[in-house]
């Protein structure tokens, strides 16, 4: 972004909610995790140094040179060296070892230019040691761990040779059957500005450069189907789907990578009014944009290019400058210049733009490096531990009738015999899920294995039957685990979504437990003994009527490498719990979309009166309310108070607020502050989280806090994209999650 944000500095924009908690606690992490060489040669770059640089670079590049920066080559069979050596290759993707990587940065150091090549990888959870993914960090409501993992992610990859990352991924996702929902924040565009941020942040800070992806609206894909279009109004494009990204760009986002999909009717490979319009003009983006896999080839698919060639000169003059893998811009954009069908100042201005992040990236002062060969390094203790302490924090206690925690002493009576069920608690693999970059699933320890590990502590045995394998196909071992269950005190089901239906591509028409999974739960739960139910999923899972009979459940989503120790240390209450759900949890997949921020209707619900809002055959709510998490004690929030009643447009609301641990455990609660503007020229959402702080109480103990809210976020965009916060009374509710029921009012005056 021009004038835009300091390299390396934490730059928390004016507009977003302050919240102390980011710099202590990211203060408290770092020293850990000194600046390397590459993130402090990256944060000395200065403006006008780098465009004489990019301009000296330009002056001396062939036509055929400056296309070869805009192709971002895939490591495949037909792979051609020679093709880098000639400066015909910009990027790199698919490369996967630090000798491979070694070999082809120095074929590019040869070329006649010796400019290096962008060397990407999709690290968007680690690169080895494997963090949670990003709905489940969101879940902590904690941005500061996503800054801590992404940077410990960008020096496990940078060490390796890796300067670029494909991630975060900035898309606002309220349709559950969407299996990509997992990779980004949820359905609050809070959540999903403060985390893009974060992330954004500890990438860079440990020397990646990033890409916001996948610009813009792919997950609003209808019906949940990857892939498939979009439609969304100008309005709720600019309030809520298009915030993460620009909160990214403000933090320093390199590149930008244009979806798959088509958005109200244009694919967004070819879409000027987003990527030229929006990113460039309105947002003053100066880094780069690049297409996603094959993308510019399947514009022909979409049917707006008759042939390769159209489809190049479609993409790149509609504000694309970086072919992934389709290999169209390497073959068609030269002759199209010099057939007259581009200009070459098209071609020049996306070389431009590749080059100035090169060079802000400091890539050309990067050391070369080598290695012998192409292993990747273990996790560390301090990765392991960075690992363990952010999953315990997004796992999240949706239920509890007192079984948990576990063991002798904290119960009453204690489950002393413990029954794990499910082969997903025998599986490290398990604990992964989609994404695993370069991954060793055996780093971890399954479920069960760290429950073993920490039963005999708490004066606890452990008993296992696997009563099916993760695909659960056959019903052929629930007798044994039927018999395993009956002779414990408490029953652990792990059970939840193979990897293969999650992720890219892993859209689903249920959202059941798969498989013959929810016939052996229920059969669990007919041995009337307490079953705790531990999800591993990516997403809300429909479970019917036997949650009501489930003792506890847990939403571990896909913990990553250390997933088992933490998902361990909640469950034997070594560690509260303190997720809460970062997107509501239907009851039935024909509820959704069912987030919380929907717009008020003429027809209020009332369960006695048909035509008003309401279904016939199911609730209205969701089955868990966004923002929703137990922990295992008590808190009670008060006394609500708004010390800002009638707020100037450029002033801060500000709201205090008491936090009591009414219980008998030390724990952590996350106070939320949500805000409905009551009249306005546009209808206005029924609530919207401004404001949340995660605090940490012993029993017995209260504190008095402060939130706060700039009071240029309290508006709205109008439909041609501009932003507006209009005078008028406001609600602010405060509560524990978003039914939050202590109100209180103010005004935004002129
Ligand atoms: C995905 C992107 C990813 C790219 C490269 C695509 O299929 O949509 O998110 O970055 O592949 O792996």
């Amino acid at each position: 972004m021009k004038g835009g944000p300091v390299y390396g500095g934490m730059r928390i924009a004016d507009r977003v909610p302050v919240v102390s908690w980011i710099l202590a606690s990211v203060l408290a992490w770092l020293p850990a995790f000194p600046p390397s060489v590459e993130a402090r040669a990256w944060q000395s770059t200065d403006g006008a140094v780098v465009e004489r640089r990019v301009e000296e670079l330009l002056a001396r590049m062939t036509l055929d040179e400056k296309v070869g920066q805009l192709n971002l080559a895939p490591n495949n069979p037909s792979f051609d060296m020679r093709e880098v050596t000639e400066g015909h290759v910009g990027g790199v993707l698919a490369f996967t070892g630090p000798r491979s990587i070694a070999q082809v940065q120095a074929a590019a150091r040869s070329s006649r230019l010796g400019i290096p090549l962008l060397v990407g990888l999709d690290v968007l959870r680690g690169l080895r040691t494997m963090f949670p993914l990003g709905l489940a960090e969101a879940a902590s409501f904690d941005p500061t761990l996503a800054r801590l993992s992404s940077e410990v992610a960008a020096r496990e990859a940078v060490a390796l040779g890796f300067n670029w990352t494909f991630a975060p991924m900035a898309d606002l996702a309220r349709d559950p059957r969407w299996g990509r929902m997992i990779e980004g924040f949820g359905e609050d565009p809070l959540l999903g500005r403060l985390f893009t941020r974060a992330r954004v942040e500890g990438f860079r800070a440990g020397g990646l450069a990033t890409t916001l992806k996948h610009f813009a609206g792919y997950g609003a894909a209808q019906g949940g189907r990857d892939y498939d279009a979009a439609e969304i109004s100008n309005r709720d494009l600019f309030d809520n789907y298009l915030p993460p990204f620009r909160a990214g760009i403000e933090a320093g986002a390199e590149s930008v990578m244009s979806a798959f999909h088509t958005l109200n009717g244009v694919p967004a490979t070819a879409n000027p009014a987003l990527l030229t319009t929006i990113l460039r003009e309105r947002w003053r983006f100066d880094g780069f944009v690049v297409s996603d896999w094959d993308a510019v080839s399947q514009l022909m698919d979409h049917g707006a290019a008759a042939g390769p060639a159209e489809a190049a000169v479609n993409a790149l003059t509609a504000g694309v400058d970086m072919d992934m893998s389709a290999l169209l811009y390497r073959k068609h954009l030269g002759a199209a210049v010099r057939d007259g069908h581009l200009s070459e100042a098209a071609v020049t201005e996306a070389a431009r733009r590749v080059l100035r992040a090169k060079i802000r990236m400091g890539l050309f002062e990067r050391p070369s490096l080598s290695a012998a060969n192409d292993a990747v390094p273990p996790p560390t203790a301090e990765t392991r531990a960075a690992a363990r302490r952010i999953a315990q924090d997004t796992i999240v206690l949706l239920r509890n009738t007192g079984v948990l925690p576990l063991g002798a002493g904290l119960t009453e009576p204690p489950s002393r015999r413990i029954a794990v069920i499910g082969g997903m608690a025998q599986s490290p693999k398990a604990l992964i899920g989609p994404h695993g970059a370069l991954v060793d699933e055996e780093d971890g320890l399954s479920v069960l294995d760290a429950m073993r590990r920490r039963a005999e502590r708490a004066g606890a045995s452990v008993a296992f039957s696997a009563g099916c394998a993760a695909e659960c196909a056959d019903e052929g071992g629930f007798g044994a685990a039927i018999e395993t269950a009956r002779n414990a005190d408490a029953i652990v089901a792990v059970l939840g979504e193979p990897e293969g239906m999650t992720g890219e591509g892993g859209s689903r028409a249920y959202l059941t437990l798969p498989y013959r999974q929810a016939e052996l739960l229920r059969r669990l739960v007919e041995t009337g003994k307490p079953v705790v139910l531990v999800l591993i999923a990516s997403r809300p899972i429909e479970l019917g009527p036997v949650v009501d009979r489930l003792a506890g459940l847990l939403m571990g989503w896909f913990p990553g490498t250390e997933g088992g120790n933490a998902l361990a240390d909640i469950l034997f209450g070594d560690v509260a719990p303190s997720g809460k759900l970062p997107i509501s949890w239907p009851r039935t997949v024909g509820q959704v979309p069912v987030n919380y921020d929907r717009l008020p209707t003429g027809r209020t619900p009332d369960a006695e009166n048909r035509y008003t809002l309401r279904y016939v055959d199911e609730e209205l709510t969701p089955l868990f309310p966004f923002g929703f998490g137990l922990t295992y004690t008590d808190f009670k929030i008060s006394d609500p108070e708004v010390v800002t009643p009638r707020l100037p447009r450029d002033g801060s609301l500000e709201l205090r607020v008491r936090l009591t641990n009414t219980g008998s455990r030390p724990g952590r609660e996350i106070v939320q502050l949500y805000v409905r503007q009551l009249v306005s020229s546009v209808s206005r959402p029924l609530r919207r989280l401004k404001a949340f702080e995660k605090v940490a109480l012993g029993p017995g103990e209260s504190r008095v806090i402060t939130l706060r809210v700039p009071a240029h976020d309290l508006g709205f965009h109008r439909e041609d994209g501009s932003y507006t916060v209009e005078p008028g009374r406001f609600v602010a509710s405060v509560g524990a999650s978003s039914l939050a029921s202590l109100n209180t009012s103010f005004e935004v005056v002129e």
